[in-house]
């Protein structure tokens, strides 16, 4: 249904209803919080929403809700962050981190349709993804859940999963609401401790963190939703500027806000700004908060609010209007059960496209020529995350969310590790594993048990990398150092002099300058989903070429933190006393099979075309992510000494060339000024083309703008 038409049927449905009802549309309940008889109720009620229902239980509630007076539909919403992975028997794709690291945006946008595709099947209808926030702190505990650290690619990605969830159409069967979140800067935390205050002034904000979130509304995403923390010490939830000034005003934002969980019990709680329920209900809702996500007690509050004038009805008119205008684009008001194919859970499609998806996501970063491994005849697949799939997941699937009690789920096939890939991919070889410790020592290592079983073998493939525990909410790091026993086990396996590749299957960036400087090669795993490790064999075999790029850098120590490539500059250096200013590995950075060459950097100030020549000096074919990176000289500001602005992918012969186009825009060319206004300042500004965002791979071109 268009907007229009949507608009004028909520209308018509906002004049019927009572306050009670209205406030009940603001109310989204958590299923797992209540028993079946209280969720029954609040359906009667006329919730405007549950989250994290399946099935019967939500076709239930579903009808409760069709029974009662106005007949307003539930709205189903589920966190399918990489895939439907609450559901068990769903395809559980690559983290978005991983997802990050093909840098292209059409493989979010068939990970986003895919997903609609299962989350329609189960009755639901929206998901709370993508997540736009940025990863400059690697020490965060939900580094993998984002885009990375870039606000361009952040949002070029995060726009394309959104069109995959959302569809052509919101009413088509299978499209379902997309959810921007966190909103704002919750990724830039201080200390990366999740949900604390974030001290960036409101400039920053839109330097940094906004344009994801704006390219998110040029996709016409659904939802936002408000994060938790603060800002500058005003919380998030109360930020009226943030959530109808910047978000409505500004971006356009037509959708409607829910609140992240139990945000307005917070505001009393654990931020310390209300002193009651009454007062932290009227104040969320003031703010532009339009729905309130698992705080049951904010209907009571509120009805008892508007009746004596503390809330005004104006505001909560507008945001029962902002619902149900999306409940109606949805097409809900019409379908409550969406006429969607069945089937597509878990099907054979939706499992190739994430074993295309966790080929893309690897990362070569070191290869002394041990890759691919050719002609090994007995390889040894050691390390703690060898043959662990939870680890292979990451967060946010069956395994890690209380909707499933995590202690009590077993994995479900299929999927396959990285030793079971081994086994599948090197039919001529040997495979011998060994575990030889534990991520985080929760078992006894047996470094000499693996020694000895690599003894002998031809090649090592050493599995290293963080668990489920070290990821996710309330799991920040202090330390990103390998733990467990995990250095040593490296250390006595080098000693035996076989040529070695590390995998590094994590969450996040971790500290890992042994392994960098002394393995044959290196791959950076992230979550690879359901085939990661099918993947990482193919991969080692040479059966895939690497494509992969890092959407972050790695820390060379924790300490050095935060290495994030568009930083401002310094006039010290930028290092410490112990340790060097340049991260372990950099923005943009990855290997392939081949080399590739750059020349001829040139740019037509009529159509912004930056346009660069790509050769491949090497002998096969290969693919190269083309970054386009910008520098304005003199500003009236401090901007960063480069900022990412343009990418493309690039296939080729060996020994062939080709010119690529990166087409720039006018905003390229912006900055965020004192003012907060964004403004291009005529002058110079350096070009950059090239492999990552690393001088040395860069040409410059050095351009007039007026
Ligand atoms: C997280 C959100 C998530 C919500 C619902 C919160 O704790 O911050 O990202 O969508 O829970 O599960």
């Amino acid at each position: 249904m268009n907007k229009q038409d949507a608009h004028a049927r909520a209308e018509s449905l906002l004049k019927q209803m009572t306050v009670e009802e209205k406030i009940a549309q603001m109310t989204q309940i958590s299923y797992a919080g209540c028993t079946r008889e209280e969720a029954l109720m609040w359906a009667e009620r006329g919730a405007g929403s549950f989250l994290h229902v399946l099935g019967d239980d939500a076709r239930e509630i579903q009808q409760t809700a069709l029974h009662t007076r106005l007949g307003i539909p539930v709205l189903f919403g589920i966190d399918a962050v990489h895939g439907h992975c609450l559901n068990r028997d769903a395809a559980i794709f690559p983290s978005q981190l991983s997802m990050a690291c093909s840098f292209n945006p059409e493989l979010p946008k068939k990970i986003g349709r895919a997903t609609a595709e299962e989350v329609a099947e189960d009755g639901l209808h929206w998901t709370f993804a993508p997540v736009l926030c940025l990863a400059r702190d690697p020490r965060w505990g939900r580094v993998d859940e984002t885009f990375g650290e870039d606000p361009y690619l952040a949002g070029e990605m995060g726009a394309a999963m959104i069109r995959g969830f959302q569809g052509d159409q919101l009413d088509d069967p299978e499209s379902i609401l997309a959810c921007a979140k966190h909103y704002i800067a919750y990724g830039e935390a201080v200390g990366a401790r999740d949900a604390c205050d974030t001290e960036v002034t409101m400039r920053k904000v839109r330097e940094v963190f906004l344009p994801p979130f704006r390219k998110a509304m040029e996709a016409d995403c659904a939802t936002v939703m408000t994060a938790y923390g603060s800002l500058d010490g005003t919380p998030l939830t109360l930020h009226e500027e943030v959530l109808k000034r910047v978000l409505r005003d500004e971006l356009g934002f037509k959708g409607f806000v829910v609140t992240d969980w139990d945000n307005v019990n917070s505001l009393i709680t654990n931020q310390h700004v209300c002193a009651d329920m009454e007062d932290a209900s009227v104040k969320a809702a003031q703010a532009g908060n339009d729905m309130m996500m698992r705080t049951k007690e904010f209907y009571e509050a509120a009805v008892a609010a508007c009746k004596d004038g503390r809330l005004s009805m104006e505001q909560v008119d507008t945001a029962v209007m902002h619902i149900l205008t999306v409940k109606a684009e949805l097409g809900l008001l019409d379908y409550p059960e969406k006429p969607c194919r069945k089937g597509r859970i878990g099907c054979e499609e939706h499992r190739a496209l994430a074993l295309d998806a966790a080929r893309e996501g690897l990362v070569l970063l070191r290869n002394n020529g041990m890759l691919p491994l050719k002609g090994a005849k007995k390889i040894a697949v050691i390390g703690p995350n060898a043959d662990d799939i939870r680890a292979q997941y990451g967060d946010w699937t069956y395994f890690t969310h209380p909707m499933n009690n995590p202690d009590e789920t077993e994995p479900q096939r299929p999927y396959t590790t990285v030793l079971e890939g081994m086994g599948n991919v090197f039919t001529d070889a040997e495979i011998v594993y060994h575990k030889g410790c534990d991520v985080m020592n929760r078992t006894p290592s047996d470094l000499e048990g693996a020694v000895a079983a690599a003894k002998g073998c031809d090649a090592i493939v050493l599995v290293l990398g963080d668990t489920i525990q070290q990821a996710g909410e309330t799991h920040d790091r202090a330390d990103l150092s390998l733990t467990g026993d995990q250095d040593a086990l490296f250390r006595k396996l080098r000693a035996l002099g076989i040529p070695m590749t590390v995998v590094l299957m994590s969450s996040k960036p971790l500290c890992i300058p042994a392994e960098a400087a002394e393995a044959d090669a290196l791959v950076v795993a992230f979550n690879g989903g359901m085939a990661g490790g099918q993947a990482i064999a193919e991969l080692l075999a040479g059966k895939i070429a690497p494509v992969g790029r890092l959407p972050i850098s790695f820390p060379v120590h924790t300490g050095q933190i935060p290495v994030y490539y568009n930083s401002l500059t310094g006039w010290h250096g930028g290092k410490y006393e112990d340790q060097p200013a340049e991260p372990l590995f950099a923005f943009g950075e990855g290997l392939g099979y081949t080399t590739f060459a750059y020349s001829d950097l040139a740019f037509d100030p009529e159509t912004l075309q930056l346009t660069v020549t790509v050769t491949n000096t090497g002998d096969v074919e290969g693919t190269e992510t083309v970054q386009a990176y910008l520098r304005d000289v003199v500003s009236s500001v401090m901007t960063p000494v480069k900022k990412f602005v343009a990418f493309t992918k690039v296939t080729l012969n060996a020994g062939e060339s080709k010119t690529v186009s990166l087409p720039l825009s006018r905003e390229s060319f912006s900055l965020i000024n004192a003012k907060e206004q964004q403004v291009v300042e005529p002058g110079e500004f350096l070009l950059m083309a090239g492999h990552s965002s690393k001088d040395a791979d860069l040409l410059t071109l050095s351009v007039q703008m007026a």
